[in-house]
């Protein structure tokens, strides 16, 4: 799968882990940064990997900050996009079952490496559930317009 990553400060040392990661398991990852920790303003990240969603450029978007909430509220902003901050694996297979989230945002500060990539894990291979929750999903779309 090809996916866009990016973080903040607070998130970029998983970021960098995490994007290891993803490669190990054989996606193809863009890295929309930042290239070191030096302090930079999480909106800023959010749009570009939102950017690479929503313009097709790569199939979903991994965002990281100290608590993964900023980058959904920003993420969110752009059309098109479905961001959610999730901290476990339930959520993970529920954001895309029902809501077919396209973006995770996770948090570099509060969960740990290991569960952060079990919710990739889980986020990249599980798949929308269609059924009632199509015209759900259609109605959240619709609040863009
Ligand atoms: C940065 O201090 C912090 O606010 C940011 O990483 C994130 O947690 C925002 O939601």
């Amino acid at each position: 799968m090809r996916i866009s990553i990016a973080s903040d400060h607070a998130g970029f040392e998983q970021k960098q882990v995490l994007a290891a990661y993803l490669e190990e398991c054989g996606h193809e990852v863009i890295d929309r940064g930042p290239e070191n920790d030096d302090r930079v303003d999480y909106p800023d990240f959010a749009y570009l990997v939102a950017r690479d969603v929503a313009d097709g450029e790569v199939e979903r978007g991994v965002l990281v900050c100290g608590t993964g909430i900023g980058m959904a509220v920003a993420a969110c902003k752009v059309d098109g996009i479905r961001a959610v901050n999730i901290i476990n694996t339930e959520f993970a297979a529920l954001c895309r079952e029902h809501n077919d989230a396209n973006v995770i945002t996770l948090s570099g500060r509060f969960v740990d490496e290991a569960t952060n990539k079990a919710i990739l894990d889980v986020f990249l291979t599980t798949a929308f559930g269609e059924g009632r929750h199509t015209g759900r999903v259609e109605k959240i779309m619709a609040l863009e317009a």
